[in-house]
């Protein structure tokens, strides 16, 4: 599962490493975009390159990729649409510092994903802003307080924590070591 896909990228990408690849996203726009793409390989769009200049531009995907395995739904990161322990890899790039509650987000990626040996990529370039998130909920980039330190540091800690939030299922105890997890920073 790739949360946050946009029109797919990363989820194309990942096709060709695993049997069944589910692309997420808020905007109904960037899904349509992306189902076009699987359906017809090929997606023409026209960008605003500069003020009122646009230009036409047509992007294909490569032939051999097997587009019959990814699908692309909008959701929510924060209510993802899935049971739990579905799935055994999950990926949120550039996502986290740009929904309201960025704990609910890590606690539904903790909740869908396997309980044993699951990969967890969570890249993001912890820009935290007030627009999309208070500053009492980032998760971390605070001077004092529970969200003190950095968030590339402490985001295992947050992940086994992130999940005692209402709307998730029990916590689970970082102990039985039921994920690896990539932090990276990305800009
Ligand atoms: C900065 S883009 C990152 C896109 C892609 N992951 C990448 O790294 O190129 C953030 C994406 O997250 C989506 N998004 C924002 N809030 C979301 C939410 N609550 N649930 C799911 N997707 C969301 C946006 O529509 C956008 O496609």
């Amino acid at each position: 599962m790739d949360v946050g896909c946009a029109v797919g990228r990363l989820s194309f990408e990942l096709v060709r490493h695993a049997d069944l690849v589910i692309g997420l996203d808020l905007s109904a726009g960037f899904v349509r975009a992306a189902r076009t793409l699987v359906r017809e390989g090929q997606l023409a769009y026209v960008p605003v390159i500069e003020g009122e200049l646009t230009e036409e531009r047509l992007v294909r995907l490569p032939t051999d990729l097997p587009r019959e395995r990814v699908e692309f739904v909008q959701g929510d990161a924060l209510a993802l649409p899935f049971p739990a322990s579905l799935f055994a890899t999950a990926t949120s790039l550039n996502l986290l510092d740009r929904v309201p509650v960025p704990r609910h987000h890590l606690a539904e990626l903790n909740r869908v994903t396997k309980t044993v040996g699951a990969a967890l990529l969570v890249a993001d370039p912890w820009s935290w802003a007030e627009s999309p998130a208070l500053p009492t909920a980032w998760l971390d980039g605070r001077l004092g307080g529970d969200n003190a330190g950095d968030s590339r540091t402490n985001l295992q800690h947050w992940l086994v924590t992130a999940c005692r939030h209402p709307g998730a299922s029990a916590a689970r105890d970082a102990s039985t070591g039921r994920c690896a997890i990539a932090a990276t920073t990305s800009n």
